[in-house]
């Protein structure tokens, strides 16, 4: 059920996260379905209503910078990203400090942690509320666009959730980038809401791009299919066939025009919610998308296409 983030139903979904329930709530990403990382019934809850074939490890939500210091291994590094970009969409793999064996389910028994501090006053309020770390993966049904309004949280994953937390849109549209900084190289991997070249500048060194390379810390999110639409789809389209639902980019003729002006970050942040409405619509039965520059935004967003049109 849809309820508005108001005051009182964030203090609510946060009771129902301490009661082992799951909920949904906004970030400025993507919507979360959320539980406490300390409960791993709940989690087991997650992957039973994503319908998530494995135990992937799961994003930790966190609301202040200093609960890392008993929870993951940092350093002066780690530590000036997270005062430079939290909060914000940028998740760090870190070696785990907390043994808490109730975190095993949420670290999918790794020896690391990966953790954000999401840009939202309603997944901020929800964690203080809380008063746990909550784990949160898309609100989706696996495999499937990730959801940026509360009405795609519905339609993916129905009834199965006590509360899904509305706040409108997600303003980044993209889910978090998630660098593993635990060892001294640092990789890359999933671009997503912050670019690669202004965590390279910020840091003054270079980030290597994972390539989901078996002895390389890999994230299940560098899955080859994910993120699909049910249309087969086809990108760096410039002629869209007469059955293909054409998304554009820049000034063209197009269904619809992830940004006219050619901007990146408008685009990241419609990107979800067209290809939602492509999926909806009926009068087409195939999806094709403009090319769209790989540099900045543009790389999480040929990342994300680019599963999606994976046969
Ligand atoms: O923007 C986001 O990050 C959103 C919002 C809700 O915060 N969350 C999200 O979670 O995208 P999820 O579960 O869909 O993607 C998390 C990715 C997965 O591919 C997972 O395998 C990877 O992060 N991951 C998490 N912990 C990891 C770890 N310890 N080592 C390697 N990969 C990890
Ligand atoms: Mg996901």
């Amino acid at each position: 059920m849809i309820f508005k983030a108001s005051k009182e139903n964030i203090l609510k979904a946060g009771e129902l996260i301490q009661a082992g329930e799951t909920v949904a709530f906004p970030t400025e990403t993507v919507y979360g379905l959320g539980a406490s990382a300390y409960n791993p019934t709940a989690i087991a809850k997650i992957y039973a209503i994503k319908n998530r074939p494995t135990f992937n490890p799961l994003i930790s939500h966190i609301a202040e910078v200093d609960f890392l210091r008993d929870y993951a291994v940092t350093d002066e590094r780690v530590l000036a990203l997270a005062n430079k970009f939290w909060p914000g969409p940028l998740t760090f793999i870190l070696k785990r400090k907390d043994k808490n064996p109730a975190l095993d389910l949420a670290c999918a028994g790794l020896n690391k942690i990966s953790v954000r501090m999401p840009n939202h006053p309603v997944a901020l309020d929800l964690i203080r509320a809380a008063g746990v770390p909550i784990v949160a993966p898309s609100a989706n049904k696996s495999q499937t666009i990730s959801p940026t309004t509360a009405r795609h949280v519905q339609n993916s994953l129905g009834d199965a959730l006590p509360m899904i937390l509305d706040a409108g849109a997600c303003q980044v549209g993209v889910e978090s980038t998630i660098i593993d900084v635990s060892e001294k190289q640092i990789y890359l991997l999933r671009a997503g809401g912050i670019a690669l070249e202004t965590l390279e500048e910020f840091l003054n060194e270079k980030v290597l791009i994972s390539d989901g390379n078996p002895n390389k810390p890999s994230s299940p999110g560098q899955m080859l299919r994910h993120y699909a639409p049910k249309y087969e789809t086809r990108i760096n389209v410039v002629d869209p066939l007469p059955d293909e639902f054409y998304i554009g980019f820049g000034k063209m003729a197009c269904d619809l025009n992830l940004s006219v002006s050619g901007d990146l970050q408008e685009a990241t942040a419609n990107l979800f919610q067209m290809m939602h409405l492509a999926e909806e619509q009926t009068k087409k039965s195939k999806i094709a998308i403009a090319p769209i520059p790989n540099t900045g935004l543009g790389r999480a967003i040929n990342d994300r296409i680019k599963r999606a049109s994976y046969k």
